[in-house]
């Protein structure tokens, strides 16, 4: 086979079938962008991470961490999505075979974080409708863990449904498989175009209102003042780091498959600069609303912030409650806060899943439709017997800790190796981006992806797995934590390996770039450019 890196762009059009969709515009593209990244990990948990990581002096490594390693690496998924125009297994196959097996470790992780976010999601919703009501009553905790979860006494293999949570996630599944069927531009692009504006509104009202609730500026003292010996801690950049990958949505393959639906000939490196920055600034106002929000309930308990607030989880579905009991005009502020979750989370929902559709269409040549139905009936099976169940939260909380650190952070090392220095790759990336690119990608790209950004991960992950590996997750048994830590991690990364041997349809293996390499060269003999714009058939399903 031709070396598929020399070829031109293959267009959406020539690629694995006309059932490929596409963004109808840049600016549906970059609104599905940011949709996809400002998510769950923006509200709930970047304003916990900082807080907990030296507060203001936390700005400094997730500011490192997010131009070394984020901005890069979304520069990389933009380059090699929109140069291959395929899901995430095919763009890696033909940037370089070897390197397939990277695409469906990707599709893989998207899988099992897909399982778990729809939990967290159908806990918002059901928790936007409590807010009318604070039907929590005056004791949050005990609401949350006994009347919502009824979490078993300790970490179990059970799967004892609990009912009342089973409805919600099923309504969440069935609406992201009602949009997702609806296709690339009909469905995850017009969600984003209506929910994004949306979620600005209604989370700049958030804001205000916690900032005008007394006590707020003792909240913002909490999350701002520096600590700058936190600066010396390891850790804090492994969490600078794992946040950065989650919450710009980089290292499991959303935005190649974004990129892969976005017309020949089209600027990636400006999208990708609005897209951190919008992601950032969400992230900052979020900590900044929280935060506020949690400083109001410390100066009416009389109590500093640190023991009002709890982690991540608990912050949104027991802090926030408890505010908005004691807050005025609460019911707003707690509808704001649960339906800018539900928005947020929605948007990131459907990009996580795009992922395996993408990837499905691409390796059988199926249309959307069946694509859709057979990667998300037996996800939402699987992710509601074991999210949906009284053991739910333990399962959530040990996968969502493996999966950051041992394969987003893994995946995102693993790809900056073997890119820059295994296939050696990283010019071809950088040519395609600098051809319709606002910025120039200069030689510091090079210089972040193959050592900066590797070193840091490294250092980063050694970290992780020293701290993993010397005592129980949480205390959990032993046999819990290899299941759901350590066994999820192995099982991804083997059956990663042989995906990448299942044979490819030499038809969509080769054809595209053979016939795109030909349309190339057709128009550069009569002077033109290669650019032959994608059709829409999102709706062909
Ligand atoms: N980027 C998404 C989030 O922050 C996955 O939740």
């Amino acid at each position: 086979m031709t070396d598929p890196s020399s070829s031109p762009s293959p267009t959406a059009e020539s690629d694995s079938g006309e059932q490929r969709g596409q963004f109808n515009s840049q600016k549906m593209f970059i609104l599905a962008a940011v949709g996809s990244a400002v998510g769950l990990g923006n509200i709930w948990r970047f304003p916990y991470v900082a807080y907990e990581n030296g507060g203001g002096s936390y700005l400094i490594p997730y500011l490192v961490a997010l131009f070394t390693a984020g901005v890069p690496f979304l520069f990389f998924e933009y380059a090699i999505g929109h140069k291959f125009r395929a899901s995430a297994p095919l763009a890696f196959r033909r940037l370089a075979k070897s390197t397939e097996w990277l695409g469906w470790w990707n599709v893989l992780t998207c899988l099992v974080i897909g399982s778990y976010y729809a939990a967290i999601l159908a806990w918002a919703g059901q928790y936007a409708y409590f807010s009318l009501t604070k039907a929590w009553g005056a004791d949050p905790n005990a609401f949350f863990f006994g009347e919502v979860l009824k979490v078993a006494e300790s970490p179990e293999f059970s799967f004892v449904p609990v009912l009342e949570d089973m409805w919600p996630m099923i309504i969440v599944w069935l609406v992201t498989i009602i949009i997702m069927v609806a296709g690339v531009s009909n469905g995850i692009g017009r969600l984003s175009v209506v929910l994004m504006p949306l979620l600005v509104v209604i989370f700049v009202a958030l804001v205000i209102q916690s900032l005008l609730l007394p006590g707020a500026s003792q909240g913002l003292n909490a999350l701002f003042t520096p600590n700058w010996a936190a600066l010396f801690n390891p850790e804090v950049w492994v969490a600078a780091y794992g946040q950065v990958f989650f919450s710009l949505s980089v290292g499991f393959g959303i935005m190649i498959t974004y990129a892969s639906y976005v017309g020949d000939r089209e600027d990636m490196t400006g999208p990708a600069a609005i897209a951190a920055f919008a992601n950032s600034g969400f992230e900052l106002l979020a900590g900044i609303g929280v935060f506020a929000a949690l400083g109001f309930m410390a100066s009416a308990q009389g109590v500093d912030v640190g023991d009002v607030v709890s982690g991540g989880i608990g912050l949104a579905f027991i802090a926030f409650p408890a505010i908005i009991n004691q807050a005025p005009a609460g019911e707003l502020l707690g509808g704001l806060f649960f339906f800018s979750l539900v928005f947020a989370g929605l948007t990131s929902m459907v990009s996580i899943l795009e992922v395996p559709i993408a990837a499905l269409i691409d390796k059988t040549g199926w249309s959307r439709r069946p694509a859709v139905l057979v990667v998300m009936i037996p996800s939402a099976i699987v992710s509601i017997m074991v999210f949906g169940s009284t053991s739910g939260l333990y399962a959530l909380d040990t996968v969502d800790a493996f999966i950051n650190a041992f394969a987003i952070l893994a995946a995102g090392l693993t790809t900056t190796l073997i890119v820059t220095w295994g296939v050696r790759k990283l010019s071809v990336l950088r040519e395609h981006l600098n051809e319709d690119g606002t910025y120039h990608v200069g030689y510091w790209w090079h210089v972040c992806m193959g050592a900066i950004t590797p070193a840091l991960l490294g250092v980063s992950l050694v970290l992780e797995f020293i701290n993993k590996a010397s005592a129980p997750y949480e205390g959990y048994p032993n046999w819990y934590v290899a299941v759901f830590g350590w066994g999820v991690v192995v099982v991804l990364l083997i059956a990663s390996a042989i995906l990448s041997f299942v044979p490819w349809d030499p038809a969509i293996d080769t054809k595209d770039l053979n016939a795109v390499r030909d349309a190339k060269l057709k128009a550069e003999s009569t002077g033109g450019h290669a650019s032959i714009s994608a059709t829409t058939n999102d709706s062909n399903a």
